[in-house]
């Protein structure tokens, strides 16, 4: 499958050690707009990119870059990007400490433990690890932007977001939208 192998490149393109700094440079004038100078967004629909790891972000650029992740106002910064390029983003982004974003919401407790409850049995930090702060190609999702949460599963849910497998569709299956809008609520309110 396209999408495997492309994963199996991004894999194997690590000769080069990544380097943040240059990464910083070309976040700079080209990222930081719309995804924060810190990494965390304070645009809505905008996702958060500090503290995600480098191979998850290394990933979705590839997808997006080709147009099997579609995402109109992303893909036209994804486009024509080396892997050099790529991966330097990728390990500047990763090197920056996670955290809210400064508009979060407060917390409400009942749909927190709401989502919290739909969380356990549908092995999420099965995946994504126990502090919900990802590892390898699967993101953190801890204190992520809450709409972008919302957004992001109703995409899987509905098969709009095309990732590199199809483990999150089968996560989300039968998701309603309030349980979706739980699961979300919770995930933004871990830190
Ligand atoms: C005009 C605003 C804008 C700019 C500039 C921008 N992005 Fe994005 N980016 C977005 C939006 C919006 C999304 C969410 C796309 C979606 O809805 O799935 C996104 C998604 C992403 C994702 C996927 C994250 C995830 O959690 O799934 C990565 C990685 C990313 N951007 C990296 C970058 C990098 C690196 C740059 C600079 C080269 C950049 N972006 C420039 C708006 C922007
Ligand atoms: C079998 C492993 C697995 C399980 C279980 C799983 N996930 Fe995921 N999740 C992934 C992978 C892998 C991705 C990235 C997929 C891609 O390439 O689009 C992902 C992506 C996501 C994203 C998109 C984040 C972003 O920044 O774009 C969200 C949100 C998410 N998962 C939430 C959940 C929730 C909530 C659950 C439980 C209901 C869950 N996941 C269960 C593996 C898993």
């Amino acid at each position: 499958m396209l999408a495997a192998a492309l994963v199996a490149a991004a894999a194997s393109t690590g000769a080069q050690a990544a380097d943040a700094r240059r990464g910083a440079d070309l976040a700079a004038h080209r990222c930081v707009n719309c995804h924060g100078d810190n990494g965390r967004s304070q645009v809505p629909g905008v996702p958060s990119l500090a503290g995600q790891p480098a191979d998850f972000i290394t990933v979705q650029m590839i997808l997006l870059r080709e147009g099997i992740r579609q995402a109109p106002a992303m893909n036209p910064f994804a486009q024509g990007l080396p892997d050099r390029d790529i991966e330097d983003l990728a390990a500047f982004f990763a090197s920056l400490p996670p955290g809210p974003p400064d508009d979060r919401a407060p917390k409400d407790e009942a749909l927190f433990a709401a989502g919290q409850a739909l969380a356990g049995p549908r092995h999420c930090a099965t995946c994504h690890v126990a502090d919900y702060g990802g590892r390898a190609q699967i993101p953190r999702v801890a204190a992520q932007r809450e709409e972008y949460l919302v957004h992001a599963m109703t995409e899987y849910r509905d098969g709009k977001r095309a990732g590199v497998d199809t483990q999150m569709n089968g996560a989300v299956v039968g998701l309603s939208n309030a349980h979706i809008a739980a699961l979300a609520h919770f995930l933004a309110h871990l830190d």
